[in-house]
């Protein structure tokens, strides 16, 4: 998969050289490019931002040096890209919340560009603009607020890197986590390790049962335990179809 991350703070994106991101890059499974806004500035300055028409709080991201920037990106393709383009990411706290089924449609895209905006963002006619020539997204990490897109772009990346073959080591364990559909998008159920007993506490006997049948029945009934808890919103939208009478007893 081709990244690639228009940023006015390219250091911000040196995490994606270590652990597992950093492999996948040197294994030539993920080819992340990371450019300067700046280089597509023409003054002295190298100025990127200016004041709201209309007024309020803050600076905007000018529209001019975003266009030189992504015009030169998408001027370079990848072997391989869609016939629509890459898809183009824009960080924002007024974005649709990124959730793992919009990491696993992401992770079926050959190309991501992503902008990252700092300030108060970037002026709107640059989506506007960019709409008519690839698909674009803008993407929330949550409902909260962040000094700019760069962060977003390391929770997004790692989020659809590691669901790229041969990124994570067993396969398996993608299949096993929080949000996964395979678990009807439930959160885990609690797991442990060794010592059997720590500080007075005793892992779940079922679990040294040898008995999958159990096992997998006291897992399933934790995690909706547990998601019935936290996120009763993720319990709201489940399938009852997907639901087995043990299930609807935990409910
Ligand atoms: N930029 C600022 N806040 C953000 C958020 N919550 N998600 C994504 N990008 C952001």
């Amino acid at each position: 998969m081709r990244v690639d991350v228009v940023t006015i703070f390219p250091g911000y994106l040196q995490p994606l050289s270590l652990s597992l991101l950093g492999r996948a890059r040197a294994d030539g499974l993920l080819d992340l490019r990371v450019h300067d806004l700046r280089e597509h500035t023409h003054d002295r300055h190298r100025t990127v931002d200016d004041t709201p028409y209309g007024g309020g709080a803050g600076m905007l991201m000018r529209p001019e040096p975003w266009g030189e920037a992504l015009d030169a990106v998408l001027a370079d393709p990848p072997p391989g890209a869609h016939p629509q383009g890459p898809v183009l990411l824009v960080p924002s706290p007024a974005g649709e919340v990124f959730r793992q089924a919009g990491a696993v449609e992401l992770a079926a895209e050959p190309w991501l560009v992503f902008a990252c905006g700092r300030y108060e963002g970037i002026d709107a006619r640059v989506v506007q603009h960019y709409a008519d020539r690839v698909r674009v997204r803008e993407v929330s990490l949550g409902d909260y607020v962040l000094n700019g897109g760069e962060v977003a772009v390391l929770v997004v990346v790692e989020a659809v890197a590691r669901l790229l073959p041969g990124v994570v080591g067993n396969a398996a364990s993608i299949e096993e986590e929080s949000h996964a559909a395979a678990h009807d998008g439930l959160l885990e159920a609690p797991a442990y390790t060794k010592p059997p007993t720590w500080r007075g506490l005793d892992v779940p006997a079922v679990l040294s049962s040898g008995h999958h049948g159990l096992v997998a029945r006291w897992r399933r009934d934790e995690a909706l335990r547990r998601t019935a808890r936290r996120r009763p919103d993720i319990v709201a939208g489940l399938d009852v179809a997907a639901c087995d009478g043990a299930d609807l007893r935990v409910l």
